[in-house]
């Protein structure tokens, strides 16, 4: 592919948060996981994994989930700004509309923490964890690119992690993995929504 090609992939991506209802093939399910598994990553492992949910009844959890937790944030939230907030957490939940997530799931490996002992710093620290954060939104963006390729639409979501903890169990995730972002994919219902 030459550059003005990819160009014109990346600039014509956008944001699609509404979908029709049809499902995703068992083709484009497994060509998405594909591609981003193509993703470069961070400390000389893939300690990631790309999870597909496609089951209606747990994204309607998840969604929920997501929602339940905004609306006790909200609680806490000066009330003057509370309306804004609101609108800001109805972002969150809104992969509820997709018929398939793609949720890029990550295991921090602690190698300078178990190498450098208590000389590992909290940077150190962080910066491990960052770094599998950083490979997932590899992983995400050619998950984003991948989808518009094929005619569908996907958004990179983090804002249900408010909800994080909940979320590893719906999935039944072992103890230290961890959600790294959620993908909705599917045909776009409208050309761009917000
Ligand atoms: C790290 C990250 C987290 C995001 N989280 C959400 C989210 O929770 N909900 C949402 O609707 N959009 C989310 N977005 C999508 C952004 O709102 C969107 O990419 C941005 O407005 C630019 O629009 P575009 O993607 O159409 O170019 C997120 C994007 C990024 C990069």
């Amino acid at each position: 592919m030459d550059y003005c090609s990819l160009y014109t992939l990346c600039k014509s991506r956008k944001s699609i948060r509404d979908f029709a209802t049809t499902p995703l093939t068992h083709e484009q399910i497994q060509r998405l996981v594909d591609i981003g598994r193509t993703a470069p990553f961070a400390s000389g492992r893939k300690n990631w994994n790309i999870h597909v949910i496609t089951d209606r009844e747990k994204i309607d959890r998840m969604a929920s989930a997501v929602d339940q937790e905004s609306a006790q944030l909200k609680n806490y939230i000066l009330p003057e700004y509370a309306d804004k907030f609101g609108g800001y957490a109805n972002y969150f939940s809104l992969f509820k509309k997709a018929p398939a997530l793609f949720i890029p799931v990550f295991r921090v490996s602690p190698t300078l923490q178990i190498l450098l002992g208590n000389h590992c710093t909290p940077e150190m620290a962080t910066m491990e964890r960052d770094n599998m954060v950083k490979s997932i939104s590899c992983v995400a963006m050619l998950i984003l690119l991948g989808a518009q390729s094929m005619g569908l639409g996907a958004c990179y979501m983090t804002g249900g992690l408010v909800a994080g903890q909940k979320l590893q169990k719906m999935l039944e995730l072992p103890p230290g993995q961890e959600i790294g972002a959620i993908i909705p994919v599917g045909v776009p219902l409208n050309k761009r929504s917000a």
